[in-house]
């Protein structure tokens, strides 16, 4: 056994309880009543930074919640990695469905249940024990090392960006590094190298100035709901295309190569179908596969809808006002803004006559397309391969990370996604867990990069 994995066994009961102290703070970004939560969170991994060697540890405010900066920089002829992750997490509802209480850690079967075990505490949590344990072990890294942390991934890091660009001399740094996605499969690594960007708008459709007798106008006037209807199925056609003027415009197709590969990867749709209780698996773009419609092609997606009556009994009422939310997955090279007015125009041109349409534009975050070839992914190819015996597979996660691009293009380096989660962990569902089996191989999969790109 080398060096490194000796120190890893002997210090793993002691990584996992500080893991789990980790997981018993509710970091939920989105909800005003855990902002103490999330401060203290930071505080936590400051601290933890600060324990292990880490220096100029800076928690730093925000008008939201605050981002981590630390580093460790004496290899004066090594690359400089900066790694990222969010330490903020999900709501936990419906609570019911938890079989142990998201924020009381739980190990069964070898996997860590709690919310943010592996959105994304626990993966990032693995970078800061392989930093410990190379520090410990040589009393120095073989690279330099840059942690730039944040509590709110899962809101849009709204801050974020603003932070990359006011501080790009303190970020500088030849690779930044994230695990924040999945493996392919158990004991299958991957490195994903396209993430989809996201948009999201609500609006109001108004008709009367107030609500009606059903009996006294039903069938003279127009009703609310019924125009809603008839405006949200405008957005698709019959083939399931997206149907707002020009959402296609820019969108990268997949090279022949990509296509094949991902072919030849294959894709149990069956087991799927199993898992989810469904009998077919048919949204979006009749005219392409189930794997290519989640993860290269664009969306857009009717995430709520209410209006008139819900309560208890019959109401017999013509609603004068319906909502609905929408948001789309983007892929390169869609711009989220633009495709946002797109929308927008399209709701306000299709609006029904006899009602209007208020529009409000939500949070926006761009997709990420990287060069499989590039030097840094080939180094985290090769570490894969050294700790799980496997070369990873090269795939397009579905789900946004939209600081990613961010990274990408203010700070003008390569990024580099080593999940090591796996599909099915249940991320901002109810029973979230991580396979205990990655957190240790991450943290070796992680040392042995390091120490790759040290040359
Ligand atoms: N870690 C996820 C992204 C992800 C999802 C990676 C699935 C791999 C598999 C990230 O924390 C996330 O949930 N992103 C949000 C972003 C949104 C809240 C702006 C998403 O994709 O919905
Ligand atoms: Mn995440
Ligand atoms: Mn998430």
């Amino acid at each position: 056994m080398s060096q490194l994995s000796e120190f890893l066994a002997n210090h793993h009961q002691q990584n996992i309880e500080e893991l789990k102290e980790l997981l018993r703070i509710p970091s939920i970004s989105a909800l005003s009543h855990h902002k103490e939560d999330v401060q203290k969170t930071a505080s936590w991994i400051a601290g933890k930074l600060e324990d292990i060697g880490m220096e100029h540890v800076e928690v730093i405010q925000t008008k939201g919640h605050p981002i981590i900066y630390a580093d460790w920089l004496h290899q004066n002829n090594a690359p400089t990695v900066l790694v990222y992750g969010h330490y903020d997490v999900q709501p936990v509802d419906p609570l019911n469905l938890w079989e142990t209480p998201p924020f009381e850690p739980t190990i069964r079967d070898e996997k860590i249940f709690a919310r943010g075990a592996t959105d994304d505490k626990g993966q990032l949590f693995l970078h800061i024990k392989a930093v410990e344990a190379l520090l410990k072990l040589n009393n120095k890294l073989p690279v330099n090392v840059k942690f730039c942390i944040e509590g709110e991934e899962e809101i849009g890091s709204p801050h974020l960006p603003q932070f990359l660009s006011e501080n790009k001399e303190r970020l500088a740094c030849d690779v930044v590094i994230i695990s924040d996605s999945d493996m392919w499969d158990k004991g299958v690594p991957a490195i994903t190298y396209s993430l989809r960007g996201l948009c999201a708008l609500e609006f109001t459709l108004r008709t009367a100035n107030t609500d009606l007798h059903s009996g006294s106008y039903g069938g003279g006037v127009q009703n609310a709901n019924h125009l809603m209807v008839q405006l949200l199925s405008s957005l698709h056609d019959a083939t399931g295309k997206v149907n707002v003027a020009h959402f296609y415009d820019d969108v990268v197709e997949l090279t022949e190569f990509e296509r094949e590969q991902m072919k030849a990867l294959g894709f149990d749709e069956e087991k799927l179908k199993q898992s989810l209780g469904l009998t077919n698996l048919t949204g979006g773009e009749k005219d392409y596969p189930f794997s290519e419609r989640v993860s290269s092609r664009p969306t857009l997606e009717i995430n709520g809808m209410w209006g008139g009556f819900q309560g208890e009994g019959t109401k017999t009422v013509i609603p004068n006002e319906a909502h609905a939310k929408i948001s789309c997955r983007l892929v390169n090279n869609q711009q989220p803004e633009a495709i946002q007015g797109l929308i927008q125009k399209h709701l306000e041109e299709h609006a029904p006559k006899g009602c209007t349409v208020q529009v409000t534009l939500q949070d926006t975050g761009n997709p990420f397309l990287t060069p499989v070839d590039s030097p840094m992914i080939q180094k985290a190819a090769e570490a894969y391969q050294n700790v799980y015996g496997k070369s990873p597979v090269y795939k397009r996660e579905g789900g946004s990370i939209p600081i990613v691009s961010d990274f990408n293009h203010i700070l003008d380096v390569p990024v580099v996604l080593m999940g090591f989660g796996l599909p099915g962990e249940n991320l901002h569902a109810p029973n979230e867990h991580f396979h205990l089996e990655n957190f240790d191989k991450g943290i070796l999969t992680i040392c042995d990069f390091f120490e790759r790109i040290e040359k």
